[in-house]
């Protein structure tokens, strides 16, 4: 079987973007292969219920197969659906994200997607892995790097600013003690932060590279020196330093501004971000007598910007960094009606739930817990709103609400376009005869 030919039509696409076909009963996931397409494939690796190909060639093209912009696309493991027109990228994730509740028995509408108005250089964070005097991604399932220029996904200032951070250490002949690159690029006011990551406080030249980078470009607000002699993937050491400027940058959006730390998460989207929130508002449908409970808080982005139509909103963060952001830009926006705790929200949090009327949830791809997931239903809470950026953990736990909750809707909005990833939002709604 294996490096066979076979003339094959794609029916299908997988959560990480394959192409599905079929042959007397085998599947045969088939990279880069889009549905509607014909072709001959080659079988390259084959196991008990399935085989996987590579397109050998293709007969029948399909009308949203593009031509790829980036130079890398093939090679970097960034963009999975470069070779796909923006728009049918929407059609077809919308067509995973049916298949995953529906596979879970989960009787969902999946809305339309909420495109990306721009879907080029949206991306506002950036880490560079920087290796064998290379920088650049790796490529994928491999630590190889891919070097690249321009990344269509970053924003144009990050690739300016990364571009000229590789000139000077190549100039200082200082690569070998850089592990990352890091720049987050803080859209609503143009403030940057640069992270360097290294194995050692260590660098010689270090103050030159500060000074040359900062004085090229004004943007940037701070260059933080963080130390990792880990040997895992863990990208960001424990210990840091502020080489220039302060510890945090400033964004703002919606008359809101917010301190961002160089650990702190924000959304790496910024458009789209902001029509998150705006979906997630319209769904909690706050008012003057909410109490709001925000789990997941960052640095108080969806609390801050719901205070203002509450009574009152309490997050819930692990990031001892996040949270004392999130203190502080309740101050800086003098709003009054926020608190901010340092705790995890995978633990029992019914302290938090008493008196709550509407939660936010909004956890990283793992998803909830059962103990929260219990603590939710045992609260009697009446309004869920789940923000979630991973569909197959969504969907498990909806399965663990349903008796509970009522969900008829999933809204799906693109953060992340070129990649087969997609945030969704769900309200989950008590069933009154089940109130405990
Ligand atoms: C997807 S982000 C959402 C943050 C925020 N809602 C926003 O929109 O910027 C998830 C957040 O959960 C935090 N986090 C991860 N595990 C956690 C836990 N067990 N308990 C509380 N917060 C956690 C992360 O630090 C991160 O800030």
């Amino acid at each position: 079987m294996k490096n066979d030919i076979l003339e094959l039509e794609c029916i299908d696409i997988t959560v990480d973007g394959q192409g599905v076909c079929r042959k007397d009963g085998l599947v045969v996931f088939v990279k880069e292969m889009i549905p509607g397409e014909k072709g001959l494939v080659k079988i390259i690796a084959e196991k008990k219920n399935c085989a996987y190909g590579i397109i050998d060639e293709l007969t029948l093209s399909s009308p949203y197969r593009i031509k790829p912009d980036c130079p890398i696309a093939y090679k970097c493991g960034g963009c999975d659906y470069r070779y796909i027109a923006y728009d049918h990228q929407l059609v077809l994730k919308k067509r995973v994200l049916e298949a995953t509740f529906r596979n879970m028995g989960l009787d969902v509408h999946v809305n339309d997607i909420i495109k990306c108005d721009d879907p080029y250089h949206y991306r506002n964070k950036v880490q560079v892995p920087v290796r064998d005097h290379k920088f650049g991604f790796y490529r994928k399932f491999s630590n190889d790097i891919v070097e690249f220029d321009t990344c269509y996904t970053e924003t144009e200032l990050a690739n300016n600013i990364f571009n000229d951070v590789k000139k000077i250490i190549r100039q200082l002949r200082t690569d070998s003690y850089f592990r990352h690159i890091l720049i987050k690029h803080a859209q609503g006011t143009g403030e940057v932060m640069l992270g360097l990551i290294v194995r050692d406080f260590k660098v010689p030249d270090i103050d030159k590279l500060v000074e040359t980078i900062t004085d090229t470009h004004d943007c940037i607000k701070s260059v933080i020196l963080n130390k990792n002699d880990r040997e895992d993937n863990v990208i960001l050491g424990e210990e840091e330093k502020v080489l220039y400027g302060r510890n945090y940058i400033i964004d703002e959006f919606e008359g809101l501004r917010f301190r961002i730390a160089f650990k702190s998460f924000y959304q790496v989207n910024y458009q789209q971000m902001i029509k998150l929130y705006k979906l997630a508002r319209d769904l909690a449908k706050p008012d003057k007598d909410t109490r709001l409970l925000d789990l997941y808080s960052g640095i108080g982005t969806i609390s801050l910007f719901m205070a203002g139509y509450c009574r009152e909103v309490t997050g819930v963060e692990i990031v001892k960094e996040a949270v004392d952001n999130a203190i502080e830009n309740a101050r800086m926006n003098s709003i009054d009606n926020a608190k901010f705790y340092l705790d995890d929200a995978r633990a029992d949090l019914s302290k938090y739930l008493i008196d709550k009327d509407v939660v936010i949830v909004d956890p990283p791809r793992k998803g909830l817990s059962e103990k929260l997931i219990n603590s939710l239903i045992k609260s009697g809470i009446n309004r869920v709103v789940y923000i979630s950026c991973n569909p197959a953990t969504l969907a498990r736990d909806l399965v663990l609400l349903k008796d509970d909750y009522d969900f008829s809707e999933i809204h799906p909005v693109d953060m992340f376009p070129f990649t087969t990833h997609v945030e969704c939002v769900a309200l989950l709604k008590r069933i009154e005869q089940k109130v405990k």
